[in-house]
């Protein structure tokens, strides 16, 4: 994506916009959508159908100041035990719905921080996994980790446990970007991390990586990646930072001036990505790079990769099932987001026997079939709108208004057309959300209404 883009481009395109891991996006989630509705959907899956598990741990041992997550410090080991039962009582909930037994090619823990849950409370979760799902052979079992703050004998346990991929949080590695991120993590304590998930058996290492982040420079990003790739990660991502202020009060401690511009943004994005390639890396989608051996890369160059809350994944299945406070989880009939907050989320598993939901969204056929063109435009920088539309209907017709928006793209040579595909040119590259949201008809509708006077959703910076 080493692409140069114009000012005028930038400023015509600019603008705010989601990173659509999801189709309807979190702004269309309404309280409309709750338990009963959920449970019913659950209960009708096919007998059949694998199921991906997530389980969300809303705590961290220190907080920086860039993270946009919604977490905390839990200061007391017993608040950790306690919400790692909370999980399980969630997961049996949802098996109670599913049935026991069912595939699982793909388990993620993610936050926040997971390795603040006891080991015990860790071994206990999985115990419950296995007694209550199967995994196949090649399942993933994933787990986020912050390389400041690795529990003793984390790594082997996770080894012993099952864990096969690890995602390291790195950022940048220089002084000044870390201090202003309130993020302090020497190379060394990241190096001897992946080196002890490596001896653990704890083969796959995926490493993040933000651009956009105060005070970077073309210098500091270019230092960062060649040192990264050093340590051979078999995955990158590479994340703009996403400044929201308005939405996490401890970004407002990052100094506006300290922030690169969109024009810096994108020139940071290109001298990484000449480094992540040269370094032999595949570029996938919005933000990712993986090992030409990578089942990443394979599922990339085969049309076969997916996009779901998690970002890029290899994993096909539809249904996702989310546990833990502000967890969202996928069926093909919607989509639906726990109680953000760990205390109100604490309650309702306490207090009710039903699912923790707070909102959620239904599906509607066209949400579906818009949903799919999206994830294969994040996925594959392109699409054949003709196999996306129902048989016998013209595509030209279904969609006269996307086409006509396309053509401004087509003018200033971001996409180009073959038939019935329309794809990104290399010009485009940097415009692949812009290039979604063609397709986001919900946001246009929104749009539509905020001009009424009703409030509008903010995203983070586009480029
Ligand atoms: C949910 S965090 C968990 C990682 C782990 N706790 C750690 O600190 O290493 C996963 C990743 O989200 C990304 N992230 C968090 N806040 C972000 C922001 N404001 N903009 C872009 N990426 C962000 C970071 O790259 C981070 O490593
Ligand atoms: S980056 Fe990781 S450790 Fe830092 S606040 Fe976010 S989730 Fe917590």
């Amino acid at each position: 994506m080493a692409v140069k883009v114009s000012p005028d481009l930038i400023s015509r395109y600019g603008g705010n916009l989601p990173r659509y891991t999801s189709y309807p996006t979190a702004v269309s989630f309404s309280t409309d959508i709750g338990p009963a509705d959920v449970e019913g959907w659950l209960a009708q899956l096919e007998a059949d159908q694998s199921v991906s598990l997530y389980f969300h741990t809303p705590f961290c041992d220190e907080l920086c100041r860039f993270c946009a997550c919604n977490t905390a410090v839990m200061r007391h080991e017993d608040g950790r035990k306690a919400y790692g039962d909370l999980l399980i009582d969630e997961m049996q909930r949802m098996v109670a719905l599913v049935g026991k037994g069912r595939l699982v090619r793909h388990l993620h823990f993610g936050g926040g921080t997971p390795t603040t849950l006891p080991a015990e409370t860790l071994r206990a979760i999985m115990a419950a996994v296995r007694e209550n799902f199967r995994f196949s052979d090649d399942a993933e079992l994933a787990m986020e980790l912050d390389p400041r703050h690795v529990p003793e004998g984390a790594l082997p346990l996770l080894g012993e446990l099952g864990f096969n991929r690890i995602s390291f949080g790195v950022q940048d590695l220089d002084p000044k970007v870390q201090e202003t991120c309130g993020r302090i993590q020497s190379y060394e304590q990241t190096i001897a991390c992946v080196k002890q998930a490596r001896e653990a058996g704890v083969n796959g290492v995926n490493i993040d990586l933000i651009y956009g982040l105060p005070y970077q420079t073309l210098e500091t990003v270019r230092d960062t990646a060649e040192r990264i790739v050093e340590m051979q990660p078999d995955r990158l991502a590479v994340f703009g930072y996403a400044h929201v202020p308005w939405k996490q009060k401890r970004q407002q401690l990052i100094p506006q001036d300290s922030l690169p511009s969109s024009a810096e943004r994108l020139a940071q994005t290109a001298v990484i990505d000449e480094v992540l390639v040269a370094a032999g890396y595949q570029p996938i989608g919005l933000d990712h790079y993986a090992r030409a051996d990578d089942a990443m890369a394979k599922a990339y160059k085969a049309g076969e990769l997916h996009r779901n809350f998690q970002g890029y994944t290899v994993d096909p299945s539809p249904v996702l099932l989310g546990m833990g406070a502000s967890a969202i989880s996928m069926t093909p009939e919607g989509f639906f987001q726990n109680i953000p907050s760990a205390a109100a989320y604490t309650r309702a598993i306490k207090e009710t026997s039903s699912l923790p939901i707070a909102r959620g969204v239904f599906r509607t056929m066209e949400d579906r079939m818009r949903g799919r063109i999206i994830e294969v435009i994040m996925c594959n920088l392109g699409v054949d709108l003709a196999e996306q539309v129902p048989e016998g209907d013209d595509f030209r017709k279904v969609f006269a208004v996307e086409l006509e928006a396309l053509k401004q793209f087509e003018a200033d040579g971001l996409v180009q057309w073959q038939g019935a595909k329309v794809s990104l040119t290399e010009a485009g590259e940097p415009f692949l959300r812009h290039f979604a949201a063609v397709f986001d008809k919900r946001r246009q509708e929104l749009a539509a209404t905020a001009e009424e006077g009703k409030a509008t959703p903010r995203f983070s910076s586009s480029l």
